[in-house]
């Protein structure tokens, strides 16, 4: 199977940024875990972060037809981001929402996700983890 896994705001500082909360591996180090253990186990993966909004709905557009499933960590865009809800809609590739922190257990703000409705389903609060955990909700 292929998979994509995205990244979105601030996710480029993971492992900089609030360590406490997301911890001290970097996203790349992440991504290095990720891609080896999709390898291990027959399957190919590709990474994409970005910052910018409009350039993660493009991200989900192009990745219509190409990837067996998607994980994404949206980041703060979760939580507002209906062009987002909109690309995910608008593809037939499964995407698994996706998060390190524990959103529920947070501020008030976090605990509402408007992407959840149009996901597979969502991994969330078991760190880096949560990546591999939502990549394996594939082909489990
Ligand atoms: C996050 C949770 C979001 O609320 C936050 O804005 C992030 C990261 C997570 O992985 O826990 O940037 O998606």
């Amino acid at each position: 199977m292929k998979f994509l896994v995205i990244n979105g705001v601030n996710l480029n500082l993971t492992g900089k940024r609030e360590k406490g909360v997301y911890g001290t591996e970097t996203l790349e180090e992440i991504n290095a875990g990720l891609a080896a253990f999709c390898k291990a186990h027959g399957h190919e993966v590709e990474f994409y972060q970005s910052n910018v909004e409009g350039e993660l709905c493009s991200r989900l557009h192009a990745a219509e037809g190409k990837y067996d499933g998607i994980v994404l960590n949206a980041g703060a865009f979760t939580h507002y981001s209906i062009a987002l809800r909109d690309a995910i809609a608008a593809i037939t590739v499964p995407v698994v929402e996706t998060h390190m922190s524990n959103v529920q257990a947070r501020e008030e703000f976090r605990k509402k996700s408007v992407l959840t409705e149009v996901c597979r389903g969502e991994v969330l609060g078991f760190g880096k983890a949560s990546y591999y955990l939502a990549l394996e909700s594939f082909w489990l």
